[in-house]
């Protein structure tokens, strides 16, 4: 998957001493900054057109352009920052990962899937224009974030691009988000034990971020041990994510996390919740969290920006 990683990791001259001394607190407000960028990025991606198929566009926009916390791409930027990557070419790696993401929530959303009505604060895609332009939305975001990575402006090495390509394609495919998705569905009122559910929501909600924290040693030609060495935090970051997620249905609140509440266990779904309870799935987004930032241990405090994502993960609202 690391074709363009010739260079080796540059040993660092970090210590033990300087890492674990991060805090979630900056983070909220660097989103919030963040957010801007990334929504006028998106905006100058997704097409104009008053032709007939414009719909599609509305709808696209409608749900890439919505309340998203933007998550992903602020990760693809922090990892990038790591390695001088310029802004233009983590902007383009980070909305590409939003595409797939927006895709992925449209169509979770489904009355085939989750049958939610309501994401990031408003009407879901389908509820707002129709179940099959919501299709075709999702279809269209997932096939543009490809076209983003493989265009010459995302970086001027082709195998960078194509690195990129690949690792997106993998972690958003059978192997990744569809294939944890087929599982989170099997696995609805079903006896799952807790490594399963740790599989699959490793594969629906792990897989995209580690693209995202891998693109920026991707993008900054950093070397295959760095690339590898944050995919693995990102699955592991994912995870914690995730386990978050579950969290905040059954106790965020719905104006806060944009979304119903209190519908996993109505739709028995197969969570850290329902295997271990709610204490049970806290000390396991905790350990998890560890786990994903012992893998860091190699970058010493250049790592500290993502640090501060993986405790705002644990500590998030939204
Ligand atoms: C929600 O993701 C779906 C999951 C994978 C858990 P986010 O909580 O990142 O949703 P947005 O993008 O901010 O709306
Ligand atoms: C969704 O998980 C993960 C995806 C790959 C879209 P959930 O179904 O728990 O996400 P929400 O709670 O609807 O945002
Ligand atoms: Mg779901
Ligand atoms: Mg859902
Ligand atoms: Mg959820």
């Amino acid at each position: 998957m690391t074709n363009a990683t010739s260079a080796a990791v540059s040993a660092t001259s970090f210590t033990d001493s300087d890492v674990g001394k991060v805090s979630a607190a900056p983070v909220k407000e660097a989103l919030t900054d963040f957010a801007a960028k990334m929504a006028a990025t998106l905006e100058s991606l997704l097409p104009h057109t008053d032709g007939p198929e414009s719909k599609l566009f509305d709808a696209m926009r409608y749900s890439a352009l919505g309340t998203g916390k933007f998550l992903r791409p602020y990760i693809v930027r922090t990892a990038a920052q790591m390695f001088d990557v310029p802004e233009k070419h983590y902007l383009r790696a980070g909305a590409a990962v939003e595409m797939v993401h927006t895709y992925s929530l449209v169509h979770d959303d489904l009355p085939a899937m989750d049958d939610d009505d309501m994401r990031r604060g408003r009407p879901s895609c389908h509820i707002a224009f129709d179940e099959a332009t919501a299709i075709l939305a999702g279809d269209a975001l997932l096939t543009l974030s490809f076209e983003v990575l493989a265009g010459v402006d995302t970086h001027p090495d082709p195998l960078v691009r194509s690195d990129l390509v690949m690792m997106l394609a993998a972690r958003s495919g059978g192997t990744g988000m569809v294939g944890g998705q087929m599982i989170d569905l099997e696995s609805e009122h079903a006896v799952v034990d807790a490594a399963l559910i740790a599989r699959l929501e490793t594969m629906k909600t792990g897989a995209l971020i580690s693209y995202s924290s891998a693109a920026g040693a991707i993008l900054g030609q950093a070397g295959a041990e760095a690339i590898k060495t944050l995919e693995t935090f990102g699955l592991e970051l994912g995870l914690a994510f995730q386990i978050t997620d579950d969290l905040l249905d059954v106790e965020g609140d719905e104006d806060d996390v944009g979304k119903k509440v209190g519908k996993d266990a109505k739709a028995g779904k197969a969570t850290f919740l329902s295997a271990l309870g709610v204490d049970g799935a806290r000390s396991e987004a905790r350990r998890v969290t560890d786990s994903a930032l012992s893998r860091l241990d190699m970058f010493g405090a250049q790592a500290d920006a993502l640090r501060s994502v993986a405790e705002f993960v644990l500590a998030r609202n939204n």
